[in-house]
């Protein structure tokens, strides 16, 4: 089967969270099993040329926005041998330092680039059997497909939607919509066919999620328990509801060659389950890399072992529904208990990350916690192997992929039983799934319930010479 990603994030290239993890170990899972597999994103002025293998101009061509025909470059290559396709228009999409936020409106650049890529397909007489759309941003590609595109092409591709996250559904005034080539009736009749006026949306604007999910021919999200709770609350379960017999909840996985501990280059040491040294390594390289409290020491000359400190860690976007009033307090908390924290956060928005800046002023000086407010892919490998323990105290979650990884490595989940955490992770005195323990699960969104999971979890630290859990 020939498949087509059309995506606005892909690891490492342009990644900005799980969204582009799920885009690059989905392509490499279905390659691995013989389908012919290619990603197509915007090439954003901030991807690395270094980082594209086989890099190469695969010609220009045209595509409509706003009145005028703009003028597209296109480029081929492999990341980490998947096969890309990038899409670079002419004017001021896509330009600076950052995969979103640049100083263009995100909204009409993603209309373009769904509608450039079906006009890539066309121009090239590419035919692909499948093209799998992922979020708000390219949720406009099936509305575009059977208003402009589906007599024209050859063959007929299938459309698939994931849903990695509901609450961002592209939202979108009538004259936007219609900058891509769509006319304004075809906005009513997506408004109608979606069920127009539902509680807590503006009935003057269109979602483009809620348009890709009336027009595609199957609709996915990211986990069985995040369908279930996206078919029971938010304001677009009643368009789910209408839709369910094409929507499936699939778990998502990792892309086990991106997140390996025994072949990580990022790692000082690697490591796996048979031979666990190499991750002890990794924690006091981090310990003395960060200015942490080391495990071992050496003084006058001999290697003293200080107290073992289980060292927790929490990798993820500032943003309120990762818990943010919960991430603040285990800070606090995993201090008092005798633990060690680090937070590789980053914040879009401003007043957040003036909050956790403060708690970096009054934390970073000592020698258990460090709040680091920055975005790095190599110090999240290096964390995720020197980590006993992950948080993922999310308000709620989609599917998660921070506790996943963290297994991976070896390190053991704390998180909140919510969407796809609860499909993952399962508590270590759940007597009635003990089989399945990997991990500890509390469901208050209060501080105590956490703070109680943390001792639960630290006790097991204590009692036990080593917590590795295998993934
Ligand atoms: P989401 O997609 O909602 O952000 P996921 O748990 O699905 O949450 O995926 C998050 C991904 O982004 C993981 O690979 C995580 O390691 C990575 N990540 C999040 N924040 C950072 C950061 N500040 N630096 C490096 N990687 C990060
Ligand atoms: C979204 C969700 C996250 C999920 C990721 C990949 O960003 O917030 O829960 O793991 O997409 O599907």
């Amino acid at each position: 089967m020939h498949i087509i990603h059309v995506t606005a994030e892909m690891a490492p290239i342009a990644k900005v969270g799980g969204l582009g993890d799920v885009v690059t170990g989905l392509s490499r899972a279905c390659l691995l099993r013989g389908h012919k597999v290619e990603i197509m994103l915007p090439f954003y002025e901030c991807i690395q040329k270094q980082q594209i293998e086989d890099l190469c101009e695969d010609g220009t061509y045209n595509s409509f926005h706003n009145g005028n025909w703009v003028s597209i470059r296109a480029y081929r290559g492999a990341v980490s041998g998947i096969p890309v396709i990038l899409i670079q228009p002419s004017n001021h999409f896509f330009k600076g330092p950052s995969v979103y936020g640049g100083s263009y409106n995100e909204l009409e650049a993603y209309l373009f680039f769904s509608r450039a890529c079906l006009e890539y397909i066309q121009v090239y007489g590419t035919q692909p059997d499948v093209m799998h759309v992922h979020e708000w941003q390219t949720g406009a590609l099936p509305i575009l497909y059977w208003d402009m595109y589906h007599n024209l092409s050859i063959k007929k591709p299938r459309l698939v939607l994931t849903i990695h996250n509901l609450e961002y559904y592209g939202e979108c005034r009538v004259e936007q919509f219609s900058m891509c080539g769509l006319d304004g009736s075809f906005y009513a009749t997506v408004e109608k066919a979606a069920d127009d006026r539902t509680i807590g949306h503006n009935p003057e604007r269109l979602s483009l999620l809620k348009g890709g999910i009336v027009y595609s021919n199957a609709v996915t999200t990211v986990s069985p328990t995040y369908l279930k709770e996206t078919l029971c609350s938010g304001w677009l379960a009643s368009t789910l509801i209408r839709h369910h017999e094409k929507y499936l909840g699939i778990l998502n996985g990792i892309d086990i060659a991106l997140w390996n501990p025994a072949t990580d280059v990022f790692l000082p040491a690697n490591f796996h389950e048979q031979n666990i040294e190499g991750k002890l390594i990794c924690k006091h390289y981090i310990q003395r890399g960060l200015g942490l409290d080391p495990e071992c020491s050496v003084r006058g000359g001999c290697l003293q072992h200080n107290v073992r400190k289980p060292l927790v860690i929490c990798i993820t976007r500032l943003v309120a529904q990762k818990g943010l009033h919960l991430i603040n307090s285990a800070i606090q908390h995993i201090q008092e208990i005798g633990g060690q924290m680090v937070l590789l956060g980053k914040a879009p928005d401003a007043r957040v990350n003036h909050e956790f800046e403060y708690l970096a002023s009054v934390y970073n000086g000592g020698c258990n916690i460090r709040v680091l407010l920055t975005y790095s892919e190599e110090l999240s490998h290096m964390l995720y192997a020197a980590a006993d323990m992950v948080l993922v105290p999310s308000m709620y979650e989609p599917c998660g992929l921070a506790q996943m990884i963290g297994m991976r490595y070896g390190a053991v989940p704390i998180v909140r039983k919510t969407g796809g955490l609860a499909d993952t992770v399962f508590d270590m005195d759940d007597q009635a799934n003990l089989d399945k323990a990997n991990g500890f699960v509390f469901e208050g969104i209060d501080e105590g319930s956490l703070k109680f999971t943390l001792e639960r979890a630290f006790r097991y630290y204590k009692e036990r010479s080593t917590m590795v859990v295998a993934a």
